[in-house]
């Protein structure tokens, strides 16, 4: 009999007897259920309130990133990742910079677009006009919405309109810029753009559609920079490697896509990690990185006159320290106390320099040795957890596979074997 995927009424029962079902469904062994109730510390009713239909949590490793200074500062960086190396490069990378005296960053304010998408408007530069000339009264509008934000210096600050030319003809597009303050802002900056539409609409004579953020987020800015000296990064020629391979990346959007997503791996393991909305930063800043027409990198690597490294980053870092699961996912809330910061600008710079670290560490692997032996001996680890090793096991059973340069789930079978006979 095939089965069907409609399960009248699933979201209203509790998680045990969705997961009941589940398990019939898909056939889940004891185990296997047994994993899924085993939600740890993240209690099965916050995650439940959290998200919709849910029967269960997927635990991710999170691990520290050490050896990072920004302006002048000691931070510990929780990072949360599936990828092993990640952790271990940024850390390498952090203190390769350290040698050079740590990163150094700056932010713009904390300022979110808000878009409303104007249809049907009978002239839509003069529609834009009119829009641009009933600022103040729209602005009073969006502020009205949220007094708690006002109160911290936050709200809606200035408009614009732009005139797009879509499939479907003309079209008037109003930004609202908010400033959301220690909020990444996705529901402030929604619920005044929705709450400004009528009043839009009534000006424009249009019809609005959309009324949402923007995850281009180019008013809010994050940028580190460094220096890494040549004799900590190994040597002129390594120098001039990661250069090259940053003009390269520069230039080819094929290479740019990889090594931004090197930049992502360490940002997105601390946006994991502290519980906020990683999809909105990967959007933003491949987003940025296409803004003028063609996708590039959003760091770059130069040589100074002393032969040393120098490398900047700078993307959209819409991050919050409130809101969302930040405050609710008990682990979130740990990550941002190992951090310790103490504003939104200040944790969308810290990323920026995660960003930098990470990005630096796969350049210089890249542009000398390779990846694949670091990246190895600890894939490795996996290779040999997935073939059935444990405890002390899982380190002999990687060496070994290491050692042969076979590092394949059929070969740590064998080893695995092996080793238990000589038990
Ligand atoms: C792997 O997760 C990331 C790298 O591919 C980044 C890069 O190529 O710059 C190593």
């Amino acid at each position: 009999m095939t089965k069907s995927s409609v399960i009248s009424g699933f979201y209203k029962l509790p998680p045990k007897e969705r997961l009941a079902i589940i398990k019939d469904f898909a056939g889940l062994t004891d185990e296997e259920v047994g994993f899924l109730e085993n939600t740890g510390s993240l209690p099965m009713d916050v995650a439940d309130h959290m998200v919709e239909n849910v029967i269960g949590v997927i635990p991710e490793p999170l691990g520290i990133g050490v050896n990072f200074q920004i302006n002048g500062k000691d931070y510990l960086i929780p990072m949360a990742t599936e990828e092993p190396s990640v952790i271990a490069a940024a850390s390498y990378a952090a203190k390769m910079v350290r040698d050079g005296g740590g990163f150094h960053t700056s932010s713009t304010a904390p300022v979110m677009i808000g878009q409303i998408q104007v249809v049907s408007v009978a002239h839509a530069g003069y529609a834009r006009t009119q829009v641009l000339d009933s600022k103040d009264e729209i602005l009073k509008k969006a502020n009205e919405q949220d007094p708690v934000l006002n109160s911290f210096g936050g709200g809606a600050k200035d408009l614009d309109a732009r005139v797009i030319e879509t499939s479907l003809g003309e079209m008037l597009i109003v930004h609202l810029y908010v400033d959301c303050r220690d909020a990444m802002g996705a529901n402030a900056v929604n619920t005044m753009a929705e709450a400004v539409s009528p009043m839009i609409e009534r000006i424009t004579g249009g019809h609005v559609y959309l009324r949402i953020i923007s995850n281009l987020a180019v008013k809010r800015m994050a940028k580190a920079w460094c220096t890494v000296p040549k004799e900590s990064l190994g040597g002129e020629a390594v120098v001039d490697g990661v250069v090259y391979a940053s003009a390269f990346a520069a230039a080819d959007p094929y290479r740019a896509a990889t090594h931004n997503k090197g930049a992502m791996n360490g940002i997105i393991a601390v946006v994991l990690a502290t519980g906020n909305d990683h999809r909105a930063i990967e959007a933003g800043g491949h987003a940025f990185a296409a803004f003028n027409g063609a996708y590039t990198t959003f760091s770059k690597w130069t040589k100074n006159k002393n032969g040393d490294l120098e490398g900047e980053i700078e993307l959209p870092m819409a991050v919050g320290l409130i809101g969302g699961a930040v405050k609710t996912h008990p682990i979130a809330r740990i990550a941002m106390k190992i951090l310790g910061v103490k504003s939104a600008n200040e944790f969308a710079e810290v990323l920026a320099a995660v960003g930098l670290a990470q990005n630096l560490a796969a350049l210089r692997a890249l542009s000398s040795e390779g990846i694949q032996r670091g990246h190895m001996s600890l894939h490795a680890r996996n290779i040999a957890i997935t073939a059935g090793a444990k405890g002390e096991l899982v380190d002999l059973v990687a060496e070994r596979m290491v050692k042969e340069r076979k590092v394949r789930v059929d070969r740590a079978k064998e080893v695995l074997d092996e080793l238990a006979k000589k038990q």
